[in-house]
């Protein structure tokens, strides 16, 4: 099982303004690899504050979403799972339905989540031609991780793919 956190930023850092705004600031590029890395793996994951600021369920994947007011595994819709579960218990039970590589897609409380329990294989961020000058980080609270830089790559115009492995 490898857990690949996938997330936008500006590059001064920031992952949206507030909890309430929606990533709809990435270049059309950036949105295409998202749309293309998370239908391959199959599965995404979303804390729900981050499910409440999307349209709705994304097509084509399974969306996992974590609250603490839900039960252990609902089935809300088709694709739609909300769950209660710890992070470890959440991957035990993505294994058993036979996904390899689920693709963490935040906030930062959820990341911090994962991080903190060392579940996080790989971290890609794209880099968007942004400044936001305040907001949320890709983290929060203190965490601390080492990471080793895999390869970049240039998404459309002025965006930047990174990605990283986590040094366990
Ligand atoms: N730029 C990007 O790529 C990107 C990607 C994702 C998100 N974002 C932004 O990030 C922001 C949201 O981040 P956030 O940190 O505010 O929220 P979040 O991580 O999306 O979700 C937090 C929610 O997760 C649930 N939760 C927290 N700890 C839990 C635990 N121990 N067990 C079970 N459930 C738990 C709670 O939901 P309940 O209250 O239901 O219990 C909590 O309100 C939004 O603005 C979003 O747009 C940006």
């Amino acid at each position: 099982m490898k857990v690949t956190m996938l997330m936008a930023q500006t590059l001064d850092g920031r992952i949206a303004k507030s909890s309430n705004h929606f990533p709809d600031w990435t270049e059309k590029a950036d949105k295409k690899f998202f749309k293309s890395r998370t239908k391959e793996s199959g599965v995404m994951i979303f804390g729900r504050t981050t499910f409440d600021t999307l349209p709705g369920v994304l097509p084509g994947r399974f969306s996992i979403v974590i609250s603490r007011s839900a039960g252990a595994w609902d089935e809300r819709a088709e694709n739609l799972i909300f769950t209660s579960l710890a992070p470890a218990e959440i991957l035990k039970k993505l294994k058993s339905l036979g996904f390899s590589n689920p693709i963490l897609c935040g906030g930062t409380t959820i990341n911090t989540l994962f991080a903190r329990e060392n579940l996080i294989d790989e971290i890609i961020v794209t880099v968007s031609p942004k400044i936001f000058g305040d907001g949320l980080g890709l983290f929060s609270p203190e965490i601390s991780l080492d990471l080793a830089l895999e390869k970049f790559e240039k998404l459309g115009e002025n965006s930047l793919a990174l990605f990283y492995t986590v040094k366990k």
